[in-house]
């Protein structure tokens, strides 16, 4: 029997089933992670190998190294993933990887390693969105929550306010006009000299300063829920580089803080706007996700905003909210009962968008 006719019919006999489980790989980025996941909602095992060492002297990624580097991690990773969840590749029922968005040469190096294991193994195997892998974080720390929720998407690569309308049914609502809310911590983090990643360091120094001490301006955008850092980046690039220029020292803790309080703001204001105007969309709640969700500002601002509203809010755990195989393997899950597989011939879509903008 044909790979493909035989993996139909491996996840159709799925069906109804439980204790489902998935072996899912991610490498859209620096990071080469793998987890075993069941039923979509339970973690049994979630490695990650960072490759931030090896990206940290060129102050970014370096797309040649990081496909060098899954390359090299692919295998490892994979195998410690199911020694960890003590199993055998027998036992794993279906396999996931992430198709995009992200760098070609480092989804491609992870689109091959589990076609190939997929083929051998004679599994069925499923592509993944990474945006929605994000979203689904959140099945994995918050096992009561369910479709429709509205989600703010917020990621090195991504600002998205996103209508969840059910398991792999999505509207975008709002979205960066310019950079990502990450990308504008990254580079903020660069102007005060702070290595990469720069939003967690920004995030930590922050802590010690006064939000107050230095007045940055709002961003103007012309859709009612789309985000634009990239006037607010350049404004905290002008302002440190004045600083620097009358031969003062940089108070970094206040500028970071400054800077920190100016982005959750802006990303809880549009949401905030949003809910007033159509409350229908967090029926069951609002939820956080991507890198910039492990945010401490933006989780308290969230909070404060969802208490204010009556909101129930939900937040991954702080490790589930950058890249990691586990968020993956939850997507896959939904993706697999709706009988979604890939073929042989699943290929890495560096621009795969989350929805097609007509839906909008
Ligand atoms: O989701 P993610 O791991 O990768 C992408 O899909 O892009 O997000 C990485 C981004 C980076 O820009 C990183 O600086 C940012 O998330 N990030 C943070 C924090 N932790 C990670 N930004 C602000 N505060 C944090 N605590
Ligand atoms: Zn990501």
């Amino acid at each position: 029997m044909m790979y493909e006719e035989a993996s139909r019919r491996q996840a159709e006999e799925l069906h109804g089933k439980t204790g489902v489980r998935i072996l899912a790989l991610e490498t859209s980025c620096d990071e080469t992670a793998a987890a075993v996941i069941e039923d979509g909602r339970r973690i049994l095992s979630d490695v990650v190998f960072s490759q931030i060492d090896l990206h940290e002297l060129y102050g970014g990624v370096v797309p040649e190294i990081a496909s060098r580097a899954h390359m090299e991690a692919c295998d490892r990773v994979v195998d410690q993933a199911l020694r960890e969840a003590g199993m055998t590749l027998d036992q794993v029922d279906a396999l996931a990887v992430t198709k995009g968005p992200g760098l070609v040469g480092a989804l491609l190096t992870g689109v091959n390693c589990m076609k190939g294991i997929a083929f051998a193994a004679r599994k069925p195997l499923v592509g993944v969105n990474h945006i929605e892998g994000h979203v689904s974080a959140n099945y994995l720390s918050n096992p009561d929550l369910e479709p429709p929720f509205l989600c703010l998407v917020v990621s090195g690569g991504h600002s998205h306010l996103v209508e969840v309308r059910d398991y792999g049914v999505y509207r975008l609502l709002g979205q960066t006009a310019d950079d990502a809310a990450g990308e504008a911590f990254d580079k903020a983090a660069r102007a005060l000299g702070l290595p990469y990643p720069g939003g967690p360091r920004i995030d930590s120094l922050a802590e010690e300063g006064n939000p107050e001490a230095f007045l940055l301006p709002k961003p103007k955008t012309e859709g009612r829920y789309d985000y634009s850092f990239s006037g607010l980046k350049t404004a905290f690039i002008n302002l440190v580089h004045g600083i620097e220029q009358r031969g003062e020292p940089l108070p970094k803790a206040d500028l970071a803080a400054g800077f920190r309080r100016a982005v959750c703001r802006e990303l809880t204001e549009k949401a905030e706007m949003l809910i007033r105007e159509r409350p229908e969309l967090v029926r069951n709640g609002f939820a956080l996700a991507g890198g910039v969700s492990a945010n401490r500002e933006l989780r308290r601002m969230a909070k404060a905003m969802c208490d204010g509203l009556g909101v129930r809010l939900y937040m991954p755990e702080i490790r589930l909210c950058t890249d990691n195989g586990a968020m993956i393997g939850s997507a896959a899950y939904y993706q697999l009962m709706r009988g979604e597989l890939a073929g042989l011939n699943l290929n890495a879509e560096p621009a795969l968008r989350l929805v097609v903008s007509s839906d909008r």
